[in-house]
């Protein structure tokens, strides 16, 4: 595997920085707003409802955008929600209906009117991001390259921290003439390069150790070999000779001389028969296999021991579980303004997170309140007959306490 060495240069001048910013890409169309109209948008007002009325977590039943201008001016969320989560409609345009066949949501907005009124609530979420905070927007191939570009905009092309393409479904037999469409893409973006960040990792399995980690050294620890050095020419110490050797042409040492003769003494460092140094990595100081940016594990409900709410296009929660732990910790806040059958939001209770959801749909919000209340249902087949319609075991989600915001009329 090729690794690029890091150009070194000397910062920019303030000059030069005007090029680069001049010379950054954006997307034009029309209609496209000035952020400061965007963040004057008037703030909803929200009114609590008086069946669930319960706790500090929000549910608000409306419009994103009033609710988010709302959020911008209250100082109990503005600058302090630790990680957004959203999965807004695809432009796909189509309407979408639960499994029961109620209509849940449209989705016919497509090109610059897709992406502006997108931007509009980015623009807002970015407002409400804590400096430590994090953004996962969903998308699939039909627009995240237009976000993308939207995104670097709003966050700065230095945050752009992944885009992680997710296996959605299983392979489709397909008679279009093209390949199958198993892909989404997530964006992850921070707001500052000082963000919560816990590694996922995935544990080890015996085939995997076995491959990774060959070697067994006297006391029966477990451990790989990797080189000491690394790709580009230094200067400094990490550049000079090492027990009479200089770093291979290109390279430097990865360690000061010091540190590695205090690696040798402990034993750390792997001689070959020829003379030539490694270092041992030891399996017992791993925790687990670090999650990359393809999630081939994280298909949506795809068997009928799946349990799910029905809600079309929900999520899958092992998934909201892997982004939530590793982008927020316990007690911080989660918001997702696109929230359908509240996927984000039973994720966040489960982990111990504060959370505010919003959906204008009238079914995503029976949903949720089903969901919250008595979990998700197994999949089950289409078929409805009496000895299975009822009786399907139910997997509850942990409660949440929350209290429900409608428009105030
Ligand atoms: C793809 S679904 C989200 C599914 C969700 N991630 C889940 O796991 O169930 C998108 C949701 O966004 C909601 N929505 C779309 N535009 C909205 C808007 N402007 N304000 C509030 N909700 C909106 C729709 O009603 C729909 O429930």
């Amino acid at each position: 595997m090729a690794v690029g060495i890091p150009r070194r240069v000397n910062p920019p001048q303030p000059q030069q920085t005007d090029n680069i910013l001049r010379s950054g890409f954006r997307l034009e169309y029309p209609g496209k707003k000035h952020p400061i109209e965007i963040l004057s948008t008037p703030a909803g007002q929200y009114q609590a409802s008086s069946t669930h009325c319960g706790g500090d977590n929000r549910l608000y039943h409306a419009d994103n955008l009033g609710v988010l201008a709302a959020l911008a001016n209250d100082k109990a969320v503005a600058g302090k929600v630790r990680l957004v989560y959203i999965d807004p409609p695809f432009a796909t345009d189509s309407a979408f209906e639960s499994r029961q066949q109620q209509h849940a949501y449209d989705d016919h907005l497509t090109g610059s009117l897709f992406v502006e009124t997108l931007r509009e609530r980015l623009i807002l979420i970015h407002r409400l991001l804590a400096d430590d905070g994090s953004l996962y927007l969903h998308l699939d191939g039909r627009m995240v390259f237009h976000l993308r570009l939207i995104l670097d905009e709003i966050f700065g092309e230095k945050n752009f921290r992944n885009c992680i393409t997710r296996k959605k479904c299983n392979p489709k037999n397909y008679t279009r003439k093209t390949y199958g469409n198993t892909a989404d893409y997530i964006l992850f973006y921070t707001k500052t390069d000082q963000y919560a960040w816990n590694r996922a990792v995935e544990p080890w399995d015996e085939a995997r150790v076995m491959k990774e980690y060959p070697c067994v050294d006297d006391k029966g620890r477990r451990y790989k070999k990797v080189p000491i050095h690394a790709p580009g020419v230094r200067n400094g110490e990490t550049g000079k000779l090492w027990r009479d050797m200089l770093p291979p042409p290109g390279k430097h040492w990865q360690y000061t001389p010091i540190r590695l003769d205090e690696m040798d003494a402990r034993g750390e460092i792997y001689w070959s028969p020829t003379g030539n140094p490694r270092r041992k990595v030891y399996l017992e100081n791993s925790a687990g296999i670090p999650v990359q940016d393809i999630w081939l594990d994280m298909k949506d409900a795809h068997n009928q021991n799946i349990h799910i709410t029905g809600y079309p296009t929900e999520k899958n929660p092992d998934m909201l579980e892997r982004i939530i732990e590793a982008s927020s910790n316990p007690g911080d806040l989660v918001l997702d303004c696109y929230a359908g059958s509240g996927t984000t939001l039973a994720s966040a209770a489960s982990l111990g997170r504060r959370w505010i959801g919003v959906d204008r749909s009238d079914e995503a919000i029976k949903t949720m309140l089903r969901r919250f209340e008595v979990g998700t249902e197994r999949m089950g087949d289409f078929v409805n007959t009496p000895s299975n319609t009822h009786t399907l075991p139910l997997f509850t989600t942990s409660n949440t306490d929350f209290t429900l915001f409608v428009e105030k009329k």
